[in-house]
């Protein structure tokens, strides 16, 4: 497939470049400075890809990338959430330019454009409630609005689908192809945390639940190398079971 990689750069968005090649998708790579991703990729693999520069809140020129590489779809990594509840990072302003820019070069292409997204694990739910995890434990709240505005999308506009990692590590700073990872694959849920870890403590009023999800949290650390694995797995068709949801992950073999 055709994708366009936005924030190729970024400590996922490289791992991403490795893992879509690996994959047989051809790439086209908006970043802000092409000086930059030279820089960080072996000159066999820069080589293999397209690269346009430009800022990722300008919505025109990532629809035009879009169309002018015709691209089917678009994974965007650019933007990182700030941490704590009052914090303010670029990330929704990128997310709502790239949102739009899916959502038109659609229209004028007449079919939706398949879309990978990242938010946190925050924005999935508390298995067996309406709740999600981030009304217990408040951090990196920017996903929370950006998921709003996938969800008030009307219909067949944009064909997307929203990650949900914790925290991410580095398994290498070795950028190859094919890549070479040491850890399986991802376990996937859609909406909720897979293999949620439960506890009769999730009923302390007040704050069982928020005790409940900092039990679960370390369980739901994945490498950055994995989670691109999968994104770029997915790709290979289409059709993917996780059209229109969010998605949790966890190392099966944890
Ligand atoms: N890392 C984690 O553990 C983790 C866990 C859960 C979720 N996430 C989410 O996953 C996503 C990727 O994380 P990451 O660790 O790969 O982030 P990162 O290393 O900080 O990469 C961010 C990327 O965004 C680009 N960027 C930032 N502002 C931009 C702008 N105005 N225009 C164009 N590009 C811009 C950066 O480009 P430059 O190189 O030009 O600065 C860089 O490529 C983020 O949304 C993050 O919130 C991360
Ligand atoms: C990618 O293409 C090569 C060469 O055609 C093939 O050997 C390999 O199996 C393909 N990889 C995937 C993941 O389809």
């Amino acid at each position: 497939m055709k994708v366009l990689l936005i924030g190729a750069t970024g400590n996922l968005g490289l791992r991403l470049v490795a893992a879509l090649l690996t994959h047989n998708h051809s790439i086209t790579a908006f970043v802000r400075s092409s000086a930059k991703l030279s820089s960080l990729l072996p000159a066999s693999i820069y080589s293999h890809l397209e690269v346009i520069q430009g800022v990722a809140t300008d919505s025109a020129s990532i629809k035009k990338a879009i169309l002018d590489s015709n691209c089917d779809a678009v994974v965007n990594t650019a933007g990182l959430a700030a941490l704590p509840p009052w914090g303010r990072s670029d990330l929704p302003a990128i997310f709502r330019a790239v949102v739009e820019a899916v959502r038109e070069a659609g229209v004028e292409r007449e079919r939706p454009l398949r879309a990978w997204f990242l938010a946190g694990l925050g924005v999935l739910y508390f298995p067996g409630s309406e709740k999600m995890l981030s009304d217990y434990v408040p951090i990196y709240l920017e996903h929370r609005q950006n998921l709003q505005l996938l969800k008030s999308l009307p219909q067949d506009s944009v064909d997307w689908s929203m990650l949900c990692p914790s925290t991410m590590t580095p398994e290498s700073s070795d950028v190859t192809v094919p890549t070479k990872t040491s850890q399986g694959k991802l376990v996937a849920n859609a909406a909720t945390p897979p293999a949620w870890q439960d506890s009769w403590i999730k009923h302390i009023p007040l704050i069982g639940k928020t005790i409940l999800c900092a039990m679960n949290a370390g369980r739901y650390e994945t490498t950055l190398e994995q989670n691109a694995e999968f994104i770029a797995s997915d790709l290979e068709s289409l059709e993917s079971r996780w059209s229109g949801t969010t998605v949790g992950v966890i190392d099966g073999s944890k």
